[in-house]
């Protein structure tokens, strides 16, 4: 087997950073050694990345994804090789993306099906959540069985867009009472759907179609509200495990650490476009060009404290997971779906290949520490989701690093750094500090020198445990 040696790199965990140099024996860490204590052991490797004045970090771990996802009359634009391989450029090893049951579809049927797009596609490793959009007899027996056979043992809910996904209470807390038997995890889509669903026709009907309306109809009190009841409902089910997904909202974030502060096991995720982007710069840009940014939960308003408080939250580990919600459409064909109609716009941003160096420009600005970069982009999200062998570089845990140059920069845009399938870049212009430099997945290096060198169908799906947090 092959024997890899990172050296002289600043290795950084969550917990803290040391100089040395990481031992990598075939696809796991072997040691990681202090300085000048390799070479007076007389350890060998085939090869040697010198990684002196960069970080050595383990590789990003993305939670939420949405690979291929029939959404909005179309589907989302990446597939899974083109979007693990833009994963890849931006030092993610690890994927979890959302297998997708409807109403009236059989969940083992959905999940076969997801298995069949990622088989033999993917550069780095993927996992898969279930989504529930039917919850009944069937698909409540179907989680257990997930849950003790296929290593899926998270689930999403929607609470949001009725006639798709949409979840009433009871069929919510259905679900969340089989999780509380099975220790499963709850994730929510937390936005109050039927309201929505009449402030939007209100608001067709009074012709305001235009993009920004998604985000003015769709109000941060609608988010922390269901975040509310969706975390009383967990109660009622037994403290399950709740997870509240791609959170843009100070009203959803109160409802959250406050919950937490009473004991509960609810945690929460948000994501760069949340930290970053806003109503008024890129929602209302003229035409029909704020459709780029239409998802749900939506972008709110800079007037308000949203991306003050979720910095905050992160800091304060009210938020736990910065995942990316990547569920990219072009606007040609996809987004343009929406012409004329808002609501018909597809939701989604594509970003999977931006969230770690856009987490970064947060330790840059002072929001958050390195170690805490790493926390929530690897270390936690492996935690949170079973994945027993990611998360760190430990011996014994598979070798998916990410060697981060901080002195160099990414300029971020379609003619920039951009390898994910989509006609437009949600962060277009954006210039970060620091730069992805190498990466490793499993010990193979599949990003090096600017160039992709991973192959497809090296990643392989990951049968994934209990959060650890509760297990
Ligand atoms: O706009 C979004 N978030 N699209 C993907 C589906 C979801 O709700 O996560
Ligand atoms: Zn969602
Ligand atoms: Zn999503």
């Amino acid at each position: 087997m092959a024997r890899t040696l990172i050296s002289g790199g600043t290795v950084v965990s969550a917990t803290g950073r040391t100089t040395g140099d990481v031992l990598i024996d075939g696809e796991t860490v072997a040691a990681i050694f202090a300085p000048g204590q390799a070479e007076s052991l007389g350890v060998t490797a085939d090869r040697v990345i010198d990684a002196t004045g960069k970080y050595v970090v383990p590789g990003g771990i993305d939670v939420h994804t949405h690979m291929e996802l029939p959404f909005g009359g179309t589907n989302a634009s990446d597939t899974f090789e083109t979007g693990t391989i833009a994963a890849a450029w931006g030092g993610v090893t690890t994927i979890v993306d959302f297998a997708v049951q409807k109403t009236g579809e059989n969940v083992h049927e959905s999940l076969a099906a997801w298995h069949e797009k990622a088989a033999g596609n993917c550069a780095i490793d993927y996992g898969f959540h279930q989504i529930i959009g039917g919850v009944d007899e069937d698909s409540l027996k179907a989680m257990t069985y997930l849950v003790d056979n296929e290593g899926v043992t998270s689930f999403k809910l929607f609470m949001a867009y009725p006639g798709v996904f949409y979840a009433d209470d009871g069929q919510i807390l259905r679900a969340m009472q089989n999780a509380s038997e099975t220790g499963a995890m709850i994730m929510m889509h937390a936005e109050n759907g039927i309201a929505i669903d009449v402030l939007v026709a209100q608001a067709l009907a009074r012709g305001e179609t235009d993009p920004y309306f998604h985000s003015l109809t769709r109000p941060a009190e609608l988010e922390g509200e269901a975040t509310h009841r969706a975390i009383q409902l967990a109660k009622v089910a037994g403290n399950v495990p709740l997870y509240i997904v791609h959170m843009s909202a100070s009203e959803a974030l109160e409802e959250v650490a406050a919950a937490q502060h009473a004991g509960m096991n609810v945690f929460a995720e948000t994501c760069p476009q949340y930290l970053y982007l806003s109503l008024e710069d890129q929602l209302m840009q003229p035409g029909f060009e704020g459709a780029k940014w239409v998802c749900s939960t939506p972008l709110r308003t800079k007037h308000a404290h949203h991306h003050r408080d979720l910095w905050k939250g992160l800091r304060m580990n009210e938020l736990a997971v910065v995942s990316t919600d990547h569920c990219p459409f072009c606007m040609k064909d996809q987004k343009e779906l929406g012409l004329g109609n808002f609501s018909a716009i597809p939701n989604g941003i594509g970003g999977v290949e931006h969230r770690m160096e856009l987490l970064y420009q947060g330790v840059v600005n002072g929001e958050i520490t390195l170690e805490r970069w790493v926390e929530t982009c690897s270390t936690t999200p492996a935690r949170m989701f079973g994945l027993d062998r990611k998360g760190a570089i430990a011996p014994g845990m598979d070798a998916d690093i990410l060697v981060w140059d901080p002195t160099k920069r990414t300029k971020i845009g379609v003619n920039d750094k951009h390898h994910m399938n989509m006609d437009h870049s949600a962060y277009e212009g954006f210039e970060i500090d620091g730069k992805v430099d190498t990466v490793l997945s499993r010990g193979t290096v599949v990003v090096e020198n600017d160039t992709f060198t991973g192959s497809v169908g090296h990643g392989r799906y990951v049968k994934r445990g209990l959060s650890t947090y509760l297990h």
